[in-house]
């Protein structure tokens, strides 16, 4: 499990060397905009305009804008030495890129990491009247690790005093020194109320380590949670911590732990552990193993700092099993769309619902109604849209099996079904376009079902390379690339001869972002 860095790092150090500086179609495309039209571009998800992008990070809510940073690599589409890109929203649905925000240093590569707003000025790095934004982050020394020394990862911070158009990084880094473990990365901060301090939650190797500080600028060690709980196919990373309280009124602290492989759908995924923070240590309610989202494509994620009344959460749509080839040329990736987060129960148990963020309607068009229930209704040519971007919402029974599917022309076809006997959802894309570029990318994934009410919701979100599904309300979300040329526009509820289980299926526009 150690060696995971050198595996994922391996990769990317033999892809640079042949296209490493970007190759001259690269060249000559970076230097025009994109105009986000090209084959399997996502039209109502972010992605950057050019290059390779990874994690989301330092996501904070300030002044009336959403930020998002994210791992990127402005010389090729494939990973390499890691800088923060950078984007503002004021709606979680329209995007304006900025100038990239940080750059390697002497240190290293700047990995993931988060953002907040240091109000109080406990940092001193800003002023009473102007209080800094700042960013915790890891540091990656590439040197270090080519030397053989395994204390390449550090943490470091940098901060802004212009509402986050230009950081500057602190003189003191690193702030936290690696003491020996190769895998120590992907700090998490937020301002732990009850207490008066931050609080960082940090990825090291097969545990969480939390932190604690006056000023984001001196941590101490409060406690250590996971070495034997959870799933540990792989190495941890990019941890959340965070309280949610249930419309009964029970708060439950979540912890995020990204990890890769070891994903149901192998690969990387987000598990998700339900218990208590006491402000030293994290207590599980049980030991069971939970995913945030059970599709092939939603890692690393996080939630934004500073909003008072919501939980937001995005993450890379993507998965480290084949992110760095999937066939896009000028660009690879794209996150996931915003997601709010709620405790709800299920059983005796609390489980986390994602929702799309309701903004969404913005970009909405009108629904329509498929009346005809064995006829497969084409949306770009129905809903007149440029593209086959939509969102579906129907209802189905539980006990029947059933399934539907998403087509195009040339016979590309994404089954999403239940299967009753086993009680779970899945999401078929074998036959979903082209899958031959990585052998595990042509599967059908499953999902458990998490609710007992005998009618399914289902509301699907389908962009040109991706489809979001969230059953029962969001309690199961499966979240699934796919490459089929001009995407997916036809909708088969009914194949001939079967019946159709569904009640009632409307299907809207969702407008474009760029
Ligand atoms: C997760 C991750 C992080 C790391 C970053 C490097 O996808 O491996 O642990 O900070 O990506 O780009």
């Amino acid at each position: 499990m150690q060696y995971q860095w050198m595996t994922l790092l391996i990769i990317p150090i033999f892809l640079c060397s042949c296209q490493g500086n970007k190759t001259q179609e690269e060249e000559t495309e970076a230097k025009t905009l994109s105009d986000y039209r090209e084959p399997h571009r996502n039209q109502y998800h972010f992605s950057p305009d050019s290059m390779w992008m990874n994690d989301p990070n330092g996501m904070v809510y300030h002044d009336g804008k959403y930020h998002l940073f994210y791992q990127y690599y402005p010389d090729s589409t494939v990973w390499g030495p890691m800088h923060w890109g950078h984007a503002v929203s004021s709606d979680l649905v329209h995007w304006t890129h900025k100038s990239i925000a940080l750059y390697p240093d002497e240190l290293g590569y700047i990995f993931s990491g988060s953002a907040v707003y240091d109000l109080g000025n406990t940092s001193g790095l800003g002023s009473e009247d102007n209080p800094p934004l700042v960013a915790i982050y890891t540091y990656h020394d590439a040197e270090k690790e080519k030397q053989g020394d395994i204390k390449y990862q550090t943490q470091g911070i940098a901060y802004s005093l212009d509402s986050g158009d230009t950081w500057k990084k602190y003189e003191g880094n690193p702030i936290i020194e690696n003491r020996g473990i190769r895998d120590f990365r992907d700090p998490k901060v937020s301002w732990y109320e009850k207490g008066g301090y931050w609080l960082m939650a940090l990825a090291v190797k097969d545990h969480i380590r939390f932190y604690q500080s006056p000023d984001l600028k001196t941590w101490t060690n409060l406690s250590e949670f996971g070495h034997e709980i959870g799933a540990h196919g792989g190495v941890w990373e990019c941890p959340d911590l965070f309280p949610l309280t249930a419309e009964d009124g029970t708060t439950r602290w979540i912890l995020f732990v990204s990890i890769n492989p070891g994903g149901p759908q192998g690969g990387s995924a987000t598990q998700y552990f339900v218990g208590d923070f006491d402000g030293i240590t994290f207590t599980p309610d049980d030991e069971k193993i939970r995913w945030l989202d059970h599709g092939a494509d939603n890692y690393a994620g996080v939630t934004w700092s500073n909003v008072s009344d919501r939980r937001i959460f995005i993450g890379w749509m993507s998965n480290w099993q084949y992110g760095q080839i999937v066939p896009t040329k000028r660009w690879r990736s794209a996150m996931t769309l915003p997601r709010e987060l709620s405790l709800v129960p299920f059983g005796d148990e609390y489980i986390v619902r994602s929702e799309p963020v309701k903004e969404l309607g913005k970009i909405t068009k009108d629904s329509k109604t498929i009346s005809e229930p064995q006829a497969t209704f084409d949306v770009v040519e129905n809903l007149s849209l440029p593209n086959a971007t939509y969102r579906l919402t129907t209802t189905a029974p539980s006990d029947t099996s059933w399934h539907f599917n998403l087509k195009n022309d040339a016979g590309a076809a994404l089954s999403i079904g239940y299967d009753q006997l086993s009680g779970r959802f899945y999401i078929d894309r074998t036959s979903a376009g082209n899958t031959g570029f990585h052998e595990a990318f042509g599967a059908r994934h499953f999902a458990p079902r998490l609710s007992d009410k005998e009618q399914i919701e289902i509301e699907v979100f389908v962009d040109q390379a991706s489809v979001e599904v969230f059953f029962d309300g969001g309690n199961t979300v499966m979240t699934d690339l796919f490459f089929a040329e001009d995407g997916l526009p036809i909708i088969e509820l009914g194949e001939e001869g079967s019946v159709n289980p569904f009640s009632k299926c409307d299907v809207a526009g969702m407008e474009r972002i760029w």
